[in-house]
Formats: C-alpha cells, structure tokens, sequence
C-alpha cells in the first residue's frame, strides 16, 4: 500500500488525518484539490509531500485544455506557483515541482499530448525512486542501530510520511527486519500528533515494540539513561548541514548532546537544500494557531486563548552525529561531504 499514487487520471492518497481509528483514501481530481490536501495535510511528510506534488504536476498537465505546447507550459507555471505555496518548508515539494517543470521547458515535445505523458512517467518515477532510496537509507541507517537499542523518535517518518517505507523509521523497520531487538520510544509530537497516531500505528502494523511518550518527557528518559540514538527525519538541510523538521526536534539535539547520545537525521538527498547557506535561510511554515487550542476539533481551553503554532524548528549542525542519505552517512564538515552526497558519489 503506498501512501500516494496515480489511479486511473487521479491522484489517490491516504487520508492521515483519519488514522489511527480509519484508514480512508482520497482521491483528487484536479491540482488544486491536490495542493489544497498538502496544506491541510491530509498527506504529509516531506517526501510524500514532494510526490504528491510530482502526480499534482501531471495532473495539471491533463486537467489543462491548452492546444499548443506553449499555452500548456503556462498553465503548468501557473499551477506549479499554487503546488509551491501549499506548504514552504519541506523542499521535496518545490524540488518536485522544478524538476518537472525543468523537463517540461526542455523545449523536446511534439505535442501537448507528448508532453502530458512523459510528465507522468516522471512523477511515476520520483514516487518509484523514493521506496528505492528510502529502502537504501533503511540498510545504510541500520548499521548505526545496535541489537538491544532503544530508539527515541519525533513524529512521523514511516512509510506514510513517504511513498513507502520511510526515513528515519524505514531505518527502524531496517534494523526490526534484520531481527536485531529493539524498542521505539514515540514522541507524541504535539500539536497535530503524527507521532501518537501515525507512528504508533505503522509501529502496531510491522509489530516493532513502541511506547508512546509525552514530548516533555524525553528529556527524562534521557537522563536516566534508557535511550541509545535519536533518529529524526528532515524537511529541509542547508548547505552547512543546519536542518528543519518537526517542531521540537531542537530541544532533542541539545539534550542529546548533554547526554551524549547519538543524533542523526535520516534525509534523501532530494530534501538536500545547497542553495541555501544555513539553517537561517530555510522558510518556517506558521499554522494556524487553533491546531494547538482545538486540536482535531477538541476544545482544550477556550477559543479566545492565544497560542503561537510554528510547525518546524532549525537544528544546527553542530548537534549533528551524522546525516543517513541513500549514498551513505554524511558526516562532519558537511559544507564539504553534503556537496558530495547530493552529486551522487557514496561517502
Ligand atoms: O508537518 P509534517 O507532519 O509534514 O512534518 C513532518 C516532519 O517533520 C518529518 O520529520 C519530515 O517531513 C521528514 S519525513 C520523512
């Protein structure tokens, strides 16, 4: 089961805002129903979000009635604009969108028609490459996970946070798949909860052992000594290796660094941002702040109370052990083996 996929002239995609308690599917019929489920993360995580983006492109390409090649770039720029403004700070999502509009502007097509099919064999292939690169990080990450290991986690980068089998957990499932014993500590990532309904859930589904804790209490569980390495995902690296992800994954980094316990990021190199210098430069989507005083519909405290719901935060680099991409564990000084990375030599 992938999280999203094309289905016969549509984009169909697991509606995660209704797991854990269902497991429904969506299906968009035009782009701008696939950038509006990208806002209100009905899919999620940053490499799903970039292939939904891929499928979104295609579709744009066939919703639009353009005759002529030219009319048809059109369209796709302007609907490429609407897919980019979904969501600013996964860069998977504005990596996908330029990548096919790149392909589209080659400047190689016969027809429109021409056109319309070779993009979706392209968004086809980012949605097939990403469970191949996914699946390669999981082997690279493993290596890094001893028998026995207690993993802490924040919110959610398995199989539904991609196309299938994800990031940091795809390294966890590696890990879980090579029968090495091991137990998941599961942030439960406030305010919107990926790691309490989506992570626990994948968790339940591959039959790796999990607790589900509090935010605030990862801290404790480091300093009484029961975590062996952190694994996060990423939704953007800078060139000097600072990233973004998941609100909160900061404080993570520093009190992993307290305690000395191994910090890594779990990262394709399609979420490798090098044009940007570091951490200061990546966007940092704001939402709306009733995700934190109404979480999915419940009232916690009275709805003129003000909140403040920023949905990611910048780790320096300097709090990183290392970065598990598909062509090897990047390691420090990442001005240099990140350049490398990206350009496709192993390191
Ligand atoms: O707001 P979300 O749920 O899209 O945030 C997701 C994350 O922060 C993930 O850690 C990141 O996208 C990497 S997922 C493989």
């Amino acid at each position: 089961m992938r999280t999203v996929e094309w289905d016969n002239g549509a984009v169909k995609m697991i509606d995660q805002r209704a797991l854990p308690w269902k497991l429904e599917f969506a299906t968009l019929k035009t782009v701008e129903e696939v950038a509006e489920s990208i806002t209100n993360m009905t899919v999620r995580g940053a490499p799903a979000i970039g292939a939904s983006a891929g499928f979104g492109m295609a579709l744009a390409s066939y919703q639009s009635n353009a005759d002529n090649i030219n009319d048809l770039l059109n369209d796709l720029r302007a609907h490429g604009e609407l897919l980019k403004k979904a969501r600013p700070t996964a860069v998977n999502l504005a990596w996908a969108v330029d990548k096919l509009m790149a392909i589209a502007e080659s400047g190689e097509f016969n027809s429109p028609d021409d056109l319309r099919d070779v993009l979706l064999q392209e968004a086809q292939k980012i949605a097939d490459d990403d469970v191949d690169i996914n699946s390669t990080m999981g082997a690279n990450g493993a290596t890094l996970v001893k028998d026995g290991a207690t993993i802490l986690h924040h919110c959610n980068t398995g199989a539904l946070a991609t196309v299938d089998y994800g990031t940091a957990l795809g390294v966890v499932r590696a890990a879980f798949e090579q029968g090495k014993n091991i137990h998941v500590l599961l942030d439960e990532t406030r305010p919107r909860l990926q790691g309490s309904r989506l992570s626990a859930w994948e968790m339940e589904q591959l039959g790796v052992s999990y607790d589900i804790i509090p935010d605030t209490a990862a801290g404790y569980y480091m300093q009484k000594g029961e975590v062996d390495i952190i694994l996060v995902g990423a939704d953007r690296v800078a060139a000097n290796g600072d990233f973004a992800n998941k609100i909160g994954t900061y404080q993570l980094a520093i009190m992993a660094k307290e305690h000395g316990i191994p910090f890594y990021t779990v990262a394709p190199t399609s979420t490798i941002d090098l044009a940007l210098k570091s951490g200061d430069e990546i966007p940092i989507e704001q939402r709306d702040p009733s995700e934190v005083t109404t979480p999915y519909g419940n009232p916690i405290v009275p709805e003129n109370f003000n909140a403040r719901n920023p949905a990611f935060d910048v780790t320096p680099h300097k709090y990183l052990s290392g970065i598990v991409t598909e062509n090897g564990i990047v390691r420090p000084p990442f001005i240099e083996t990140l350049a490398k990375a990206v350009a496709g030599e192993q390191v």
